[in-house]
């Protein structure tokens, strides 16, 4: 999608998709289920044991009950179903905006109402704010069920939240009786400096469910797969899930996360060395041909958040309900149109998104330097 949407003068640094070659571990274990045919229905426990095995070595969480875990076919398609586990139509699911779009619309679509709980300032959990949230969601709703999708790290904007701020998370849904479901699709791009904590490692999330994949960490969006993990008090709510979801995961995505997790370290911390080279550059990209555009330094994830509100350029509203992955305002339309480089518009990403970009740097460098140096001629040109 990322290189076919756009014409071929258009740099894409847009959908979460990267510019790698594939990880030769999962090629070979592709590879040798084509050669052998083994292309039938997946069975067993190895996908999940491979990413409790990768779990307890990279995170130092050994708390993955494989029975406590589910096949789904993706990431998303989990949440909804998760979703429908622990809630009814019509009830609230509480976002931190600005959120991957799709939050807004895969919960909308199955009658579930978004309710906005806005990052701080400081692009980080604002616990004031979630607090308020649950306590005015859980007012009006009286008993009614309330769920909170959690991205963790946070897309767009690269926060890895710490064991702390996620323990208090915690303690709130316990507060005011908030099922929590932990989108951790981005848990194997930590970057230097921060460091990953799965949600059901911490005290106090029993009730909670926690979705992965190797979706992001190895590129293998076209390829699905993935787990739904349940606490040990969501158990029983996770063995509810029809067996139509799981069926609906392949088998070769199954191989390929299963060889991700098992046999791609050595892969995953080439990748990440280049992408925090990546992520300094980009710095020193944006100070040279951005001057004035905000750069919030990711912790995780290859996604920047550029805040270009600095540009004078008139702001597109949030879109806070079904905006497409591609659609564009404000900055990400001028970027496009003066200088061919296509980013995911901020707007999409609810409130708070306005005047912002998300830019994907997993490129080349080589790529990326283009890119900022054709989105800084935009600008001045804009700006003249
Ligand atoms: C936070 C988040 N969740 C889910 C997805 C999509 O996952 P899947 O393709 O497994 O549905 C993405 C893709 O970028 C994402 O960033």
């Amino acid at each position: 999608m990322k290189w076919r949407v756009y014409p071929p003068d258009v740099l894409p640094l847009w959908v979460a998709e990267m510019d790698v070659p594939l990880a030769p571990a999962v090629a070979d274990a592709l590879r040798e289920a084509i050669e052998i045919g083994d292309t039938g229905y997946p069975t067993g426990t190895e996908f999940a044991e491979s990413l409790a095995g990768f779990a307890a070595r990279r995170w130092k969480w050994d708390g993955m009950v494989v029975d406590r875990v589910a096949l789904i076919p993706d990431v998303m398609m989990g949440a909804v179903q998760v979703l429908r586990l622990i809630t009814d139509p019509g009830d609230p699911v509480v976002v931190n905006s600005p959120v991957y779009a799709p939050f807004y619309a895969f919960i909308a679509h199955d009658d579930r109402r978004v309710i906005e709980a806005p990052l701080g300032q400081d692009l980080r959990i604002s616990l004031e704010t979630l607090e308020e949230t649950f306590r005015r969601t859980r007012e009006q709703s009286g008993k009614g069920k309330i769920a909170y999708l959690l991205s963790n790290p946070h897309n767009p904007t690269g926060t890895v939240h710490t064991y702390e701020e996620l323990a208090a998370v915690a303690t709130l849904a316990r507060r005011y009786g908030v099922r929590v479901v932990a989108d951790e699709i981005h848990a194997p791009l930590v970057l230097p400096g921060a460091e990953f904590t799965p949600y059901l490692s911490v005290p106090g999330t029993e009730d909670a469910f926690s979705l992965m994949s190797a979706t992001k960490g190895w590129n293998l969006a076209g390829i699905k797969a993935a787990l739904a993990i349940a606490g040990a008090e969501a158990a029983a709510d996770l063995r509810r899930m029809p067996e139509e979801v799981h069926h609906g995961a392949s088998y070769l995505g199954v191989i390929a996360h299963t060889a991700a997790f098992r046999h791609g370290d050595g892969w995953l911390d080439a990748l990440l060395a280049g992408l925090d080279a990546n992520r300094d550059l980009l710095g020193r990209l944006v100070a040279e041909h951005l001057p004035g555009v905000g750069y919030a330094r990711p912790e995780g994830t290859y996604l920047a958040w550029l805040d270009c509100r600095s540009l004078g350029i008139a702001p597109e509203e949030d879109a806070t309900g079904l905006a497409v992955v591609t659609d564009l305002a404000g900055p990400a339309r001028l970027f496009l149109e003066h200088g061919r480089v296509a980013l995911s518009s901020g707007h999409i990403f609810g409130t708070g998104g306005a005047g912002h970009v998300r830019l994907n740097f997993a490129t080349s460098q080589a790529v990326l330097t283009e890119a900022i140096t054709r989105m800084g001629r935009s600008a001045a040109l804009h700006a003249r």
